[in-house]
């Protein structure tokens, strides 16, 4: 340990902050900049980058135990909080490779995943929701959530309960989709297919959905449901929404309840949709959307990108990037509170754009 007059700066052990943190006595703060999230981090730590670092963010009473990759960082950080008036605050000695040898948990960063990496952990977690849809999730699932964004009570009453239990869309975009008899909808991420139920009631016997899911957990369960629920209208496709297994033209109309977010190519299920809409087509979807970009600590775990924040755009940008892939007249239907994870940054929108005719 070090402690100077001058420098009142103390380092500790790894091994000192893992009693510390078992105790309860201490948090562990990583001061690295957002484009340093590569690779791992400590579970569980406080992300407050340099200039974000005041000691009003600290949590009372507990010693701050900083940490980054690059010692000068720790260091100039803690001399921060310091002059700030806070004391009870350590530098931990090592790298990762020391931290996870002392036993500390450490965590890999969202940066880290590859796309398609991203996109299997989603299929995991989505199909868990599928299966076990009572477990704990760090997004909101089920009846209760439904009813919240708005799903009829009364309607959620005549449909099999598969179909609700597993319901985790970005809000509800029913008042807001036009599909209409005898056209073919496409629902990407259609989930447990609730959305997918209520559009196949719409269009009718001489029209079809089509429900889109990557995980297959989450498709069975919906082609169980819809079964269930006397549809037979529906036809199903086991693939990413960034390569759709549809011919060109095919489609009259393209929905999804929470899509985009967690989809690590954005643009390319833009592509997708604008390619396999009819001439005059549209799309229409519900999708979780930012007012101003996000602090960094909230997209710096693969947890947030499963509970739809950490994949999210901001809205103008989401607008433009539709526009740029083909669909004209991108524009905000609905707007309110995002539901799925309260932040205040973020948004559920109803967008809708046009394929030219
Ligand atoms: C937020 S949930 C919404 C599910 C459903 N629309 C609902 O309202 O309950 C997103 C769904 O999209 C699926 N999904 C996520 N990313 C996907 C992707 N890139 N391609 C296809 N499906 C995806 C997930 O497996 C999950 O079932």
């Amino acid at each position: 340990m070090t402690d100077t007059q001058d420098n009142p700066t103390v380092s500790i052990t790894p091994e000192s902050a893992v009693t510390q943190m078992r105790q309860q006595n201490a948090v562990i703060i990583d001061v690295r900049e957002p484009h340093e999230y590569h690779r791992e981090h400590i579970a569980g730590a406080l992300s407050l980058p340099l200039a974000e670092l005041t000691s009003e963010q600290l949590p009372n009473g507990k010693m701050a135990i900083l940490y980054c990759g690059a010692g000068k960082r720790s260091c100039t950080a803690a001399l921060q909080l310091n002059a700030s008036g806070n004391r009870n605050v350590a530098i931990v000695e090592g790298g990762i490779a020391g931290w996870k040898a002392a036993g500390l948990p450490t965590t890999k960063s969202l940066q880290a995943f590859a796309p398609e990496e991203i996109k299997a952990a989603v299929a995991d977690r989505y199909g868990r929701v599928a299966t076990a849809p009572g477990d704990k999730f760090n997004f909101p699932v089920g009846r209760r959530f439904a009813e919240s964004v708005g799903y009829d009570a009364a309607l959620l009453d005549r449909l099999p309960q598969g179909l609700w239990e597993s319901f985790t869309g970005a809000g509800n975009p029913q008042a807001f989709v036009d599909a209409q008899p005898g056209e073919t909808v496409l629902d990407l991420g259609c989930g447990a297919g609730l959305d997918l139920c209520l559009y196949a009631q719409r269009v009718g016997p001489t029209g079809k959905v089509v429900g889109l899911d990557l995980s297959s957990a989450m498709l069975d369960k919906a082609r169980h449901n819809l079964a269930e629920a006397g549809i037979a209208n529906v036809e199903w496709l086991h693939a990413p929404a960034d390569a759709i297994p549809l011919p060109d033209g095919s489609v009259d109309l393209v929905t999804a309840n929470g899509i985009y977010n967690l989809s690590p190519d954005k643009e390319a299920v833009m592509r997708e949709v604008t390619r396999v809409l009819k001439p005059g087509g549209r799309t229409v979807f519900a999708e979780i959307v930012l007012k101003s970009e996000l602090p960094c600590e909230v997209r710096r775990e693969i947890d947030d990108w499963f509970r739809c924040i950490g994949g999210a755009l901001v809205q103008e940008d989401f607008l433009a990037r539709l526009e740029r892939n083909g669909l004209s007249r991108p524009r905000v239907l609905w707007v309110g509170r995002n539901a799925r994870t309260g932040h205040e940054l973020s948004l559920c929108a109803v967008i809708r754009a046009e394929k030219q005719p």
